[in-house]
Parts: structure tokens; C-alpha cells; sequence
């Protein structure tokens, strides 16, 4: 594994990319995934972006003017298109192809409350997205076929305005390279890059996410709001005559900062609350039921047998005495914890470590029933 490592990361240890580069600086690696062919072509992107619960967009640049589309589209879409300058995004690989989740599993060096999601690229010669900056971190792979990428650590992020996706107003690249397959590039929040595929080229994206203050207040206050207790209602026995009755009386503001001052939280809400929000799915998944459940106790034997994984979908992270699975939040015990930290750091469990009876066997039967785990498929138990 550290050697896999250190070849993506071009010689350097996880620990010293994350200190050198990580929020840093740009690396460029040569032959990060030697023979790196990919995980789905032009066929397979096209069928996904037909679909309501995948994302996805088309790019076309027509003499300097940029069109965005949103998906799904039609088949036919792709027949009516000029021979360059366009591109096809597809967001969400991991949610839909074990290949995807096995890519991603090469940066597991970085936690999974960090990572956002794989999305691929195609272009033919020409095709790009334009100069601009991403708000995130992000590892540019290239797949089969060649994109120049240029980049540049410029200070004006200032943007077109009516443009239809975030083009930067101006770009000062300071560097350029020429990716082939295999190759990456790693390039930190907010460092202005452009890449322009030269022939037929697949790029992947693997993007990481870092919510902005404001979110993470807002999202927290929601939190907070659907939990609070305080049934005590404002009283003013002490009300004194006051001559101007439209005037809010200094002593009515006092009451009510004291009662908003007895909002309070521990750490172990504010762990519960980022487990929640991280774990949350987008939008657009939904999960699969099993169409013809098992009942909990052939479920148990069969789960001890092969093991589960969770599907391709889900997200799961935990806290110390709580687990997250897809925006639910449950507590765990000493026994719990084991098997079920295990699944989610492992995004699977192998059978015996499965408990026949117990908390953790009635938790993976719900999760089975809700369609975020599924029973390894017997090629597969561990
Ligand atoms: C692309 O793959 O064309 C764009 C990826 C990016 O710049 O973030
Ligand atoms: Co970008």
C-alpha cells in the first residue's frame, strides 16, 4: 500500500504531501497510476448523464462564447455536436460504479469528511471548462488521451460577469504541463488553472469539500433549532407602568438576551451535527430497497457467511460514542462499535465479525432493509 502511495503522490509519503503540498501548493505527478486507462468511456458517461439522479453537464465554447447545459439529456443530444470545443461532466462516479470507489479508495490517506466526489471528464481536441478556480482541493487524473493544463497562483479571482459557469475575467497561468494518462495533478483552493484537451480526452476529478463558515453556522443553527427543550415561556410580573408603550423597554430586551443566552452546546453536538451534515446523501441518491427482502434471521445467516458492504452511495463516518450512516446519527456501545467503525472505515465487514444477535446485527438488518448495505456477493466474503 505505501508503495501504491508513494507513486501517486510522486515520491513522497502521504504524511509529506499533506505537510509540503496539501492547501499548499500544486505537485505535479508523472505516472501517478501507471497504465491508467479508466473507468468508463464516452458510451457509459452518456448513458449516466440520461439519468435524473446523476448530475451532469455539457460545456461548448462557440468562438469564445461559453453555453452550459444541465442534464439529463437525450442520446440524441450527443449526436448534434461540433467536432471540438466541448466538454461532458459527469459528477458522482463513486455513487454508481465499484471502479469509482476504488479509485477513490487511493486518497483514503485524506478523510472520507473531507472528500466530495469523482467526476469525469470527456472532451474532444479543444474541449475544456475554461480558466477559472475551484473553491476545493482537487487531484486532476488524466485518463486515456492528453490535456494541457496551464496554471497559475494569481491573486485577481475576479470573474466574467453573464457568463454561464465561473470563467476567470483574467488568467496570468505561470506554468504549464502536458498530461497523459496516468498522470496528476494536484492543485489547492482557489489556484487558477485552465486545461484544454488536445485529442479525445477523459480527465477525473477527485474533489474534496470544505463548507464556508456561514454554512456550517447556518447548517448548525438548524441543528440546534430542531433540538431545542426550553418550554419556559417570558413573563414580566415586575412590569413597571411605562408613559410611551410603543417603546421596547430596556428591561424586555435584557429578559430575552438572558433566555437566547441559555442556548448551549457541547462538543458532542457539534460532533453530532457534522456527522449528520457530512453523512447527509445529495439530492439526487436514492438508496435501492432489496426487492425481495430476506428476514432478519436468514439475513444474519447469510451476513455472517459473506459479509456486507455498504452500497455504493452511502456515506458513514463516526464520533466517539455515535455512528453516522447517511444523515442518521446512532449510538454505539463498546460491542457495537468494533464491527461497525470497521464498516465504515473499511466500506465493508467481513462475516465474522458479524454478531449473530445484538444491537449491531438489528442496526445492519435496518440498513440492509433501508438499501444503504448490501450482503457481499459470495465471490466476494472475507
Ligand atoms: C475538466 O475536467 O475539464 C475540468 C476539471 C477542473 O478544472 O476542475
Ligand atoms: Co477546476
Amino acid at each position: 500500500m505505501a508503495v501504491v502511495k508513494k507513486r501517486l503522490l510522486g515520491g513522497l509519503t502521504a504524511p509529506a504531501f499533506l505537510r509540503q503540498h496539501w492547501q499548499k501548493q500544486p505537485l505535479l505527478v508523472r505516472g501517478a497510476l501507471p497504465g491508467f486507462d479508466g473507468i468508463l468511456d464516452l458510451d457509459g458517461m452518456i448513458e449516466l448523464a440520461a439519468r435524473d439522479d446523476c448530475e451532469s453537464r455539457l460545456v461548448v465554447r462557440n468562438d469564445g462564447r461559453w453555453s452550459v447545459e444541465h442534464g439529463p439529456f437525450e442520446r440524441k443530444r450527443f449526436s448534434r455536436l461540433p467536432r471540438r470545443n466541448w466538454t461532458l461532466l459527469v459528477q458522482g462516479l463513486e455513487q454508481r460504479l465499484p471502479a469509482a470507489r476504488q479509485l477513490l479508495s487511493n486518497f483514503n490517506f485524506i478523510p472520507y469528511s473531507r472528500l466530495d466526489d469523482l467526476m469525469l471528464s470527456y472532451a474532444p481536441a479543444g474541449g475544456g471548462v475554461g480558466a477559472h478556480f475551484d473553491s476545493y482541493d482537487v487531484f486532476l487524473l488524466q485518463g486515456p488521451g492528453q490535456r494541457r493544463w496551464r496554471v497559475g497562483r494569481q491573486r485577481d479571482l475576479t470573474v466574467l460577469e453573464n457568463a454561464p459557469l465561473k470563467i476567470l475575467k483574467r488568467f496570468s497561468p505561470d506554468g504549464q504541463c502536458l498530461m497523459h494518462a496516468g498522470d496528476m495533478l494536484y492543485l489547492p483552493p482557489e489556484f487558477a488553472h485552465d486545461g484544454v484537451a488536445l485529442d479525445t480526452c477523459y480527465t477525473y476529478s477527485i474533489g474534496f469539500r470544505a463548507p464556508s463558515h456561514r454554512e456550517l453556522m447556518s447548517q448548525f443553527l438548524i441543528f440546534l433549532e430542531e433540538r431545542l427543550t426550553e418550554s419556559g415561556r417570558y413573563a414580566d410580573p415586575d412590569l413597571a407602568v411605562q408613559s410611551r408603550p410603543a417603546l421596547l423597554g430596556a428591561d424586555m430586551v435584557a429578559k430575552v438576551e438572558r433566555i437566547v443566552g441559555e442556548i448551549n452546546w457541547t462538543q458532542r453536538d457539534v460532533t453530532e451535527f457534522l456527522g449528520s451534515y457530512l453523512t447527509e446523501p445529495k439530492p439526487q441518491v436514492v438508496f435501492a430497497s432489496p426487492r425481495k427482502p430476506l428476514s432478519a434471521m436468514a439475513f444474519s445467516g447469510v451476513a455472517r457467511r459473506r459479509g456486507v458492504e455498504l452500497a455504493l452511495a452511502s456515506l458513514m463516518l463516526y464520533g466517539s460514542a455515535k455512528l453516522f450512516i447517511n444523515g442518521e446519527a446512532h449510538k454505539i456501545d463498546k460491542a457495537t462499535a468494533t464491527p461497525l467503525r470497521r464498516l465504515a472505515n473499511a466500506r465493508r465487514l467481513p462475516g465474522r465479525l458479524i454478531q449473530p444477535n445484538g444491537p449491531a446485527a438489528d442496526l445492519l438488518y435496518r440498513w440492509y432493509r433501508a438499501g444503504y448495505i448490501y450482503l457481499s456477493g459470495p465471490g466476494q466474503a472475507s
